[in-house]
Order: C-alpha cells, then structure tokens, then sequence
C-alpha cells in the first residue's frame, strides 16, 4: 500500500469484522511471510464478485486459500463456482483444509500445477478471473487466459503497481529491476489491449480491473 498508513489504518477499520478463519489465515500468512491479499482487497474481490455476479472463476495463485475464500464466499451468494491453481503443493494442501474448515468445499476446485501449464487445458471458459502468482509471468498468463474470459467478463489482478515503483523515477533495490519491469510492460499492455477496458486502482498494492468486451 503506497498511500499514507493512516489512511490504510482508517480503511481497515471500516471494513467489518472478519471471521475467526479468515483471522487465522492472516495470522499465519504474517507469521510465514506469505504473501495474501489484504483484507480491503478481499473485501473487494467480494464486491465485485457481488456485482457481477459471475458464474464461473478463475484464480491464478491460491497460495494458502486466503483470497479464494472472499471469491467463493461471494460466490456462494451468487451460485458462483471457483477454480483455482497454485504450484505449491504444501500451500495447496493447507487451502484445502480451510476451504473444508469454512464449509466451502463443494463451491471450489483446486489444481495443482504450472498455471502457465494447466490453463490450455481448462477447456471452458471465465466471467471472473484473478491473478495473483509470479508477477514476472503475468504476460504469459494474459496470453493464456485471455481467451478463457467470456464477453463481458471481468479480470482482476493484483500487485501491478508493484510497492509503487512502476511510477517512473521510483527508487528500488537493483535485484527488483527485471520485476519492476515486467510488470510494467504487463500494465502497458493491458491497458493498450483493445479487447479490454481496463482501470487501475491505488488498492493493496495495485488492482487491475479489466472487462472483456
Ligand atoms: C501471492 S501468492 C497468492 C496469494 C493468494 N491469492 C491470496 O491472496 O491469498 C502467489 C501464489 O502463486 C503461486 N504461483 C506462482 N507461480 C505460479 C505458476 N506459474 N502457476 C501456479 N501457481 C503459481 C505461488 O506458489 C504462490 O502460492
């Protein structure tokens, strides 16, 4: 979050108050230094699941199931399905203990595997998908998964303003230069995408929204 920490402050405590499991997983994603959403950006991802109502999504990078339980909590209200695909196995096995733990199993499929592997092989298509992996991939995930979003359907992803220092002129270690990079150019490119209109907002660390045409 690059705005001021009073502000984040004030924002996360407007936001209402979340379940013991969703604390938990907080709580040991900090422990562990995994890297989830923040809570206003799972509250988000709510929202939109709310408003859009999509009946069928797709996450790259579940890591421990942190953001895939705000998609299909949403989702469940809406009679969404969720698919989603991490690499990690150790983290997937943890996913699917929470996902048994809220209840939400039977809402929620999980892959194991490259995403950039798996998603030519889905064979159906999206009207909600969020990114949220390796950011040095994510032109290779828009490539694949672009086709798989349906007329109308909204993509999501998360951290493309990178810590803010996408902005030209930012100061960052070198070791972060090929990232920074790439996100960059993936930023460049969606936005120049004529099959999407896309908006960026200043949420987290940096929400793409991108409806398909
Ligand atoms: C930032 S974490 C996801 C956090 C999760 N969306 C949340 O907010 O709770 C990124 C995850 O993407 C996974 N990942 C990275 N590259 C991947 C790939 N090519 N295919 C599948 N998963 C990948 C990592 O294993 C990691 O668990």
């Amino acid at each position: 979050m690059f705005y001021s920490f009073e502000l984040e402050s004030y924002l996360h405590e407007l936001l209402p108050e979340r379940s013991g499991l969703l604390r938990e997983m907080e709580r040991q994603a900090l422990q562990e230094t995994i890297p989830i959403v923040t809570p206003a950006v799972g509250n988000f991802l709510a929202f939109l699941v709310l408003t859009h109502k999509p009946r069928a999504i797709l996450e790259i990078g579940t890591a421990i199931g942190y953001s895939t339980l705000w998609l299909t909590q949403a989702a469940r209200e809406v009679g969404g399905q969720v698919t989603t695909i991490d690499m990690n196995l150790g983290r997937r096995t943890r996913a699917l203990e929470f996902f048994g733990q809220a209840g939400l199993s039977d809402c929620i499929t999980s892959l194991a595997g490259d995403a950039r592997k798996l998603l030519p092989t889905l064979g159906q298509t999206f009207d909600f998908v969020f990114i949220d992996a390796a950011k040095g991939e994510y032109l290779e995930y828009l490539e694949l998964v672009s086709p798989l979003i349906a007329p109308g359907g909204l993509l999501v992803v998360d951290n493309v303003l990178f810590r803010g220092w996408v902005v030209p002129g930012a100061m960052f270690e070198q070791k972060y230069e090929r990232m920074v990079g790439a996100v960059r150019e993936f930023l460049r490119r969606l936005s120049q995408d004529s099959q999407f209109v896309t908006t960026v907002l200043p949420l987290g660390d940096g929400l793409a929204l991108s409806l398909k045409r």
